[in-house]
């Protein structure tokens, strides 16, 4: 599947020279913008994928990880509410919000993509939700407290939501210079990305035809 080429390339790269592991993408980097296409393949590569972005998940401490963070643009996300035997960990693939339960309730927010940004976001305290398991099958449930709030947060994600834009006129205001240099920092990678992937690809062609 060609969604996934770009990212195993890369990776592969840097796993190979950097021992590193995904890269999290930075606001300024278009793909975090791009509303995400639905899983359809729920196979041995999704599963890997999965695993690595637990892992990566769990390197940088993040309680949730979207698929876009990770340059792959498919609606498709992870998070550990870090709760007893791991009843807040999920894979939550094709996810729907069905309803929004309770009131609105402030909480400071952070994201992987922003780093060193925390701001206070208003979202409901609960939500009904619909998604599917990596092996496909559909699950219904209701989420309350932090698990609603990450799930929200992750689900943002997959439409090119970040919790920013949704953060208070005058916060906007306080922080709009730090955002701005993020910003700028995000798109150069994106650039540096996509050149290396470019590079990585004319690469490979040069060894197939040898
Ligand atoms: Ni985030």
């Amino acid at each position: 599947e060609c969604v996934y080429d770009k990212i195993w390339f890369y990776w592969g790269i840097e796993k190979i020279f950097g021992g590193m592991k995904m890269e999290v993408r930075i606001i300024g980097d278009p793909v975090l913008r791009k509303k995400a296409q639905a899983v359809n393949n729920f196979d041995d590569e999704l599963e890997k994928f999965v695993e690595e972005m637990f892992s990566t998940m769990y390197l940088y401490e993040g309680v949730g990880l979207a698929a876009p963070q990770v340059g792959v643009s498919l609606r498709l996300f992870v998070m550990d509410s870090r709760e007893e035997n791991n009843k807040g960990k999920k894979v939550v693939i094709n996810p729907e919000i069905l309803e929004y339960l309770g009131e609105e309730v402030s909480e400071e927010e952070g994201c992987l993509s922003i780093p060193e940004i925390f701001e206070d976001v208003y979202r409901p305290e609960g939500v009904k939700v619909r998604y599917q398991d990596i092996n496909g099958n559909v699950i219904e449930e209701e989420l309350h407290g932090y698990q609603a709030r990450i799930f929200q947060h992750e689900y943002d994600h997959l439409e090119g939501i970040l919790f920013v834009d949704k953060i208070s006129t005058l916060r906007k205001a306080l922080i709009k210079k730090d955002l701005a240099k993020l910003s700028e920092k995000g798109k150069q990678r994106a650039k540096e990305i996509k050149k290396l992937g470019d590079e990585i690809k004319i690469w490979q062609k040069k060894m197939i035809l040898g």
